[in-house]
């Protein structure tokens, strides 16, 4: 499939869409020539407590870098999201949600939200949580996801959430990292037909040295399952929030207070926290969930990502919301109870924009038209794929069988860095390319630099920068900005980078090529190749790993990992199940290698420097592409690794 491969905006499509393609160009420009006076104008997109006087006020220069958006303004994310829609749209439902099972869904009004969001503000109160202090949220997919995320904004508090699937001691590193006082959880989480021990796992990641931050920890009963219960520190949470007062005065917000941390992988250390604020970023979710799904009165709208990644945050329900759209909160995964599940939802709700991710599609894929079978999915309008290239098959599949060749598809590239979408098309305005996220979003400035950060024009591939600044750029790593100047700012002066590569055609079109540092996508979710060694090498037995990413046909990228073992020690069958059932345990079950590579040495450098390049060049079976090896301390290190690859493949 060549990248001339267009699909042309219909002209059904344009009918319909808020922007034309002239439309696009023109605003583009001028949000890159007076971003001042563009932003200025799209901040009214919220309703402000006291409107903004300054609009941008952003340096990347080296050492200061500081990012302040509409920095004198002051609103309410909460009174955005539910309060103002109140007068116009009471009894529209705001939060559609779908069980593990279909059997299982509710619908839950603006109104509703109004008053469970205020009552569980007031028990966050009734525990002492005041604006500025840190809940983690540990949590389901169950509506009251949404409602703790809403009920912190409502009183200032900043959360946190560590997604459901991730171990005791991720959640603990978490908590400690951002000194949160609080943790609402459930008993269980459901997902596929199993459980997930979420009270228990926070029971465990509580013992752990320096969480006693924490003071409480509510408990939705979500399951009924039986759970531990240590009186004085858990708090149910029927009991906490029934009585409460179904009103809560909103905490009066400056633009640039916190309002969210969320954790993600970098290429070395521990899982960064990265701190979004409030103004901007709900300018921004809310801005390009308008355009990009080209959202309109009427519509219902499906994420299929859970809360605990940037993509529940952003677009799952503060965009969505911020819109007074209807947003679905799916509780379970795309094939079960059957292979067509995500079509049946789509049938059930009349879902008219879908958003999900390349590796559901590609699962989805594998087992052709069962995945769709005795559905319609007539009332869907948009496509959506976001975490990791799309390739053109899968897009082709998503095309044609889940959208029945009627649905323009938006492949959305951004970060949990960024907020909201940096590069996508738009629905009436961008011809398709199968596997390109094509244009940047309105005063987004990529551009595509060589190693020592030289701009490059034209057609052309290179390292993915953005030259300036939009309002839902995360501002700091909390509690390390210097941390968040070296990882970020510090590659090339002036210029935030991405860890991306990508390619640009003629057309000006951006082609992802994937991470260009040691971060790898496992299923759209982002994993440090640090993080995972750093868990193996923890295991008694192993004195060495190493781990690279290689292509894997549902995942997107597999986990393999080498592993070099104490002397002493012998690679069994069964040490090679329990050290992947180590890393499951240390880090959660998304980090769990796919291939384990017992190794006796591994490629180093003179000065020690283990040559990864090297590592994945023989993982990927290239091993006649390994390169410069000139600096091999010892070159019969890399044939042994070779020929014990293949007998691996
Ligand atoms: O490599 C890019 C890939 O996912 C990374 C960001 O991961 P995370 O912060 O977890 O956020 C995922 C959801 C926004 C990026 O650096 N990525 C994300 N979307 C795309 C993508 N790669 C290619 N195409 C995309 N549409």
């Amino acid at each position: 499939m060549s990248e001339n491969n267009i699909y042309p905006v219909s002209s059904e499509v344009a009918k319909k869409s808020l922007l034309t393609n002239d439309q696009y160009l023109s605003d583009y420009a001028e949000s890159i020539e007076n971003p001042e006076s563009f932003w200025n104008e799209k901040g009214k997109i919220l309703d402000w407590i006291t409107p903004y006087t300054k609009v941008k006020n952003t340096s990347y220069a080296p050492g200061q870098v500081d990012i302040k958006w509409f920095e004198d303004g002051e609103l309410n994310v909460s009174v955005n999201c539910i309060d103002r829609h109140l007068a116009t749209r009471a009894d529209q439902v705001a939060l559609i949600w779908e069980g593990d099972t279909p059997d299982q869904d509710a619908n839950i009004t603006f109104q509703m939200l109004y008053t469970q969001v205020c009552q569980f503000a007031n028990a966050l109160k009734s525990l002492g949580i005041k604006k500025g202090d840190v809940v983690c949220l540990y949590m389901p997919m169950t509506p009251e996801a949404a409602v703790a995320m809403l009920a912190c904004t409502r009183i200032g508090a900043v959360h946190s959430i560590v997604f459901g699937g991730f171990s005791p001691d991720a959640i603990a590193g978490r908590i400690i990292d951002s000194n949160a006082k609080l943790v609402i959880t459930a008993d269980e989480g459901r997902r596929g037909g199993r459980t997930v021990p979420l009270k228990g796992n926070v029971d465990e990641a509580l013992t752990r040295d320096g969480t006693n931050c924490v003071e409480h920890v509510i408990v939705l009963k979500n399951t009924g399952a039986d759970i531990n219960w240590q009186a004085g520190r858990d708090i149910d949470w029927t009991e906490i929030t029934d009585t409460q007062p179904t009103d809560c005065t909103p905490e009066t917000m400056n633009a640039e207070d916190p309002l969210f941390i969320l954790y993600t992988s970098g290429s070395t250390g521990t899982p960064k926290g990265v701190l979004h604020t409030t103004g901007g970023y709900l300018v921004y979710a809310a801005m390009t969930f308008k355009y990009v799904f080209d959202y309109q009165e009427g519509d219902i709208y499906w994420c299929t990502a859970d809360v605990g990644w940037i993509t529940g945050h952003s677009y799952l329900v503060y965009g969505p919301l911020a819109n007074g759209a209807t947003t679905l909160l799916f509780e379970g995964v795309p094939n079960y109870p059957t292979t067509a599940r995500m079509s049946e939802v789509v049938d059930k709700h009349n879902v008219t924009l879908l958003y999900t991710a390349p590796t559901a599609i590609r699962a989805l894929m594998a087992k052709g038209d069962e995945a769709i079978a005795g559905t319609k999915r007539s009332s869907l309008r948009i496509l959506g794929s976001v975490g990791e290239p799309i390739n053109p098959e899968a897009w082709q599949w998503y095309y044609d069988k889940i959208g029945d060749k009627r649905c323009p598809i938006v492949d959305t590239w951004w970060q949990t860095e960024t907020g909201g979408i940096l590069i996508t098309p738009l629905p009436g305005a961008t011809d398709l390319k199968p596997g390109s996220a094509t244009r940047p979003f309105f005063g987004v400035k990529p551009a595509l630099v060589d190693n020592e950060g030289n701009i490059l024009e034209g057609a052309v591939e290179g390292n993915l920068v953005m030259l300036d600044s939009w309002p839902g750029q995360m501002r700091t790593l909390y509690g390390n900005h210097d941390r968040f100047e070296q990882t970020y700012f510090s590659t090339f002066d002036n210029m935030y980078f991405t860890g991306d590569g990508a390619r640009r055609d003629e057309d000006g079109y951006y082609w992802i090529t994937g991470r260009v540092d040691d971060v790898l996508n496992v299923s759209g979710h982002r994993m440090g190749t640090a993080e995972i060694e750093s868990a193996l090498v923890s295991h008694p037995k192993i004195a060495e790993a190493a781990v690279v990413g290689v292509p894997h046909e549902i995942k997107g990228q597999g986990i393999y990992a080498y592993v070099t073992l104490n002397s002493g020690e012998y690679s069994t069958p069964e040490l090679y199940a329990e050290v992947k059932q180590w890393v499951r345990k240390e880090i959660g079950a998304i980090a769990t290698p796919d291939i384990l590579h017992w190794a006796e040495g591994l490629p180093k450098t003179r000065s020690g420097k283990i040559m990864r390049r090297i590592l994945r060049k023989i993982a990927t079976g290239e091993s006649d592409q390994l390169g410069d090896t000139s600096t091999l301390a010892d070159p019969s290190v890399v044939e042994q690794l070779i020929k014990e690859n293949q007998e691996i493949q």
